[in-house]
């Protein structure tokens, strides 16, 4: 079966997508999933190219068992339209970006990330200002959206 190509999308691609990326991963391998599904993420923004996630993201994503520390900041490329099947933004802010860089005939695929994977229309709320503890709502919030997510692409290529 031909994988199933996820790109998570935030503002900075250095705290929400790239913890959601590593979330999503682990789920894919402990459940089998791995080679079926390509996971990856990428910032509307610029500042961060090249940077590892912020340290609170790999914090929290090491206490649950999850390695980020080698993840590296990107912006989204046009290329990504047609190299990824779903691009998943954190938020209705990423989501307006991405559809305006989509090119013609693939904005279908750009997606808000709660929405998509359970239905009820959700932000994953930017938590670059906010103190630790908004890092552990956070992974709670893609930990139960990426199991979601999972049920759901299960479904859809089934
Ligand atoms: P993210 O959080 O979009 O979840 O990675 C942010 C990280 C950096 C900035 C904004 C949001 N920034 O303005 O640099």
């Amino acid at each position: 079966m031909k994988p199933v190509r996820v790109l998570f999308v935030c503002l900075g691609n250095i705290c929400r997508s790239p913890l959601a990326e590593g979330v999503l991963r682990e789920r894919a391998i402990e459940k089998g999933l791995a080679s079926w599904l390509k996971v990856d993420s990428a910032g509307t923004g610029a500042w961060h190219i090249g940077d590892p996630p912020d340290r609170r993201s790999i914090a929290v994503a090491r206490r649950h068992g999850i390695d980020i520390s080698g993840l590296s900041g990107r912006q989204v490329r046009a290329e990504d339209f047609s190299g990824f099947d779903l691009i998943l933004g954190m938020d209705e802010d990423n989501v307006a970006m991405l559809k305006r860089l989509a090119p013609a005939g693939t904005a279908d695929k750009v997606q808000l990330f709660l929405g998509y994977a359970t239905g009820r229309s959700q932000n994953v709320p930017d938590p670059y200002y906010e103190g630790a503890d908004a890092f552990e709502a956070l992974y709670q919030m893609l930990d139960a959206g990426c199991s979601s997510l999972l049920e759901r692409l299960g479904e859809r290529t089934s």
